[in-house]
């Protein structure tokens, strides 16, 4: 393994792997159920990743692991060979400025203009001038096809040119690795399919790795290099799209063709119908 700088975690690693996670065990309170279990994931440079699973498996648990915003109780997550799980809080503050977010109902400053929006990481974490601010802004937004809007407020613009918004925010200073949680929630068909495309070539035209958390198969699968999905603390199945959509594991084939009943079960577990009709008056 190639020796990194301590302050400037991972900027000389050059494996495969942006972000890993090894064998990572994770509970929120000690001595509960462990929400992940024995997971292990790869996030290789320049792909699309995409995380999928039911609501509540884990996705954005992922997420803040890589984030360093919680740590594992055993295992490792590194970011470009740099170990997360340890690192401490200079470290992961260099780390994250390497890492653009977009969280799970993550809003747009609602007082800030859309120009001011996308300025904010900027003027938060660089001491580049305004003249400069400015480009990049205007840069950033011409990438989401809203040069035009930047004066405008939150409120006057859509739901989908938000998220649009919110996308450029996200790349504002250029991250090696974009982690997007659940970019699609909410959004029409028109605006789905248009966010989902911006994703793609915005990972391809900033050369970074991005990671999307999705429980939106056919977005998800039409840009994804490869998917994981998680199911009872683990990887259930992984595999690139095609090799998924064919696939006929049970799990796989009930989740990508959106099947009520499955392995995952519609039923809460309860006695079977025929012995609680059987029981009569009694509930
Ligand atoms: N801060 C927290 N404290 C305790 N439990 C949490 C916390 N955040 C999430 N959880 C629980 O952890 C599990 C996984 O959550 P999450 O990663 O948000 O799932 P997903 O993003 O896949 O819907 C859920 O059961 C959720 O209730
Ligand atoms: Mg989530």
């Amino acid at each position: 393994m190639i020796a990194t700088v301590p302050s400037l975690p991972g900027q000389l690693f050059t494996g495969p792997n942006v972000v890993e996670l090894a064998d990572v065990d994770f509970a929120y309170a000690a001595g509960d159920k462990p929400i992940l279990s024995g997971l292990s994931m790869r996030f290789p440079r320049g792909k699309v990743v995409a995380v999928m699973g039911g609501s509540g498996c884990g996705k954005t648990t992922v997420m803040r692991l890589i984030g360093g915003m919680v740590r594992p109780q055993s295992g490792r997550v590194t970011f470009n060979g740099a170990d997360i799980d340890t690192m401490d809080q200079d470290g992961l503050y260099a780390v994250r400025r390497q890492m653009g977010m977009l969280f799970q109902f993550g809003a747009l400053f609602t007082d800030l203009s859309v120009f001011d929006n996308v300025a904010f990481p900027l003027r938060e974490h660089t001491d580049l001038p305004e003249s400069m601010i400015r480009d990049l802004v205007l840069m950033k937004l011409n990438a989401v096809g809203l040069r035009g809007a930047r004066d405008l407020m939150p409120a006057q613009i859509s739901g989908g040119m938000a998220r649009r918004v919110a996308l450029a925010r996200a790349i504002a200073l250029d991250p090696a690795l974009i982690m997007y949680d659940e970019p699609f929630a909410g959004l029409d068909p028109i605006s789905l399919g248009l966010t989902a495309n911006l994703i793609r070539s915005l990972n391809n035209a900033l050369g970074a790795t991005t990671i999307i958390v999705s429980h939106d198969v056919q977005e998800t699968f039409q840009i994804a290099d490869y998917v994981y999905f998680i199911a009872n603390g683990s990887i259930a199945a992984e595999g690139e799209p095609e090799a998924l959509r064919a696939s006929t594991d049970p799990f796989v084939h009930q989740f990508v063709h959106a099947e009520a009943d499955g392995p995952v079960p519609f039923h809460y577990p309860g006695p079977s119908l025929a012995d609680d009709f059987a029981a009569g008056g009694s509930r």
